[in-house]
């Protein structure tokens, strides 16, 4: 069946608070790009879930990051999709579940589950340069801005997992340089800046 992701943005929206409803969309955005980036650099292999799989781990991930599932994050991914008679491949669920390691014992493996990884907590660093900006347009952040403020400034968007982002130059897992990895991220946001608001 084709991916359907009207169904899944749908459900994500009536289930999420609007920050954590924009942040997903943030991360399917950068899960695309990254899909993107290493298919480019040939990196893509046959184990590897298809790109919509990625997409649509990005845009899931935290659907389960509310109401009466909150404490149970990840775990109850299928549980919060069963309310709207959604269903998840396990593939997804794959993903899924490597963004928070600590909780599901899911270390990131695949290069999807290595990029849901790395860019969760990004995002929220991203989202954070723009609101600093005069216009508040993410489509106006400079990648220096974001490099700056990632590197010299440690306690602007503390939230941000300066060290798990770093992960994403790792030779076995992304290996892609901090900047390129920034960089791909603030492209992939920017691309969907109308829809989260910014
Ligand atoms: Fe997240």
């Amino acid at each position: 069946m084709p991916y359907n992701r009207q169904v899944y943005y749908d459900a994500a929206k009536t289930q999420l608070e609007p920050n954590i409803f924009f942040h997903s969309l943030a991360l399917e955005a950068c899960m695309s790009g990254l899909y993107d980036y290493l298919k480019s650099e040939n990196k893509i292999g046959d184990l590897e879930p298809p790109k919509d799989d990625w997409t649509l781990a990005g845009l899931i991930h935290d659907i389960d990051y509310s109401a009466e599932f909150k404490s149970n994050h990840p775990n109850k991914t299928n549980e919060a999709l069963e309310k709207y008679n959604l269903e998840l491949p396990k593939s997804v669920d794959d993903i899924i579940k490597a963004h928070a390691p600590e909780l599901t014992g899911v270390k990131p493996k695949t290069l999807a589950q290595w990029s849901i990884f790395c860019a969760d907590s990004l995002t929220g660093l991203i989202v954070a340069v723009a609101l600093v900006y005069p216009s508040r347009k993410l489509g106006d952040v400079k990648l220096s801005s974001v490099v700056k403020r990632f590197l010299k400034e440690p306690r602007f968007a503390a939230g941000t997992r300066r060290n798990e982002v770093s992960l994403c130059q790792q030779k076995d897992g992304l290996d892609i340089p901090l900047e390129k990895f920034i960089e791909i991220c603030l492209l992939s946001m920017q691309s969907t800046a109308g829809e989260i608001g910014l």
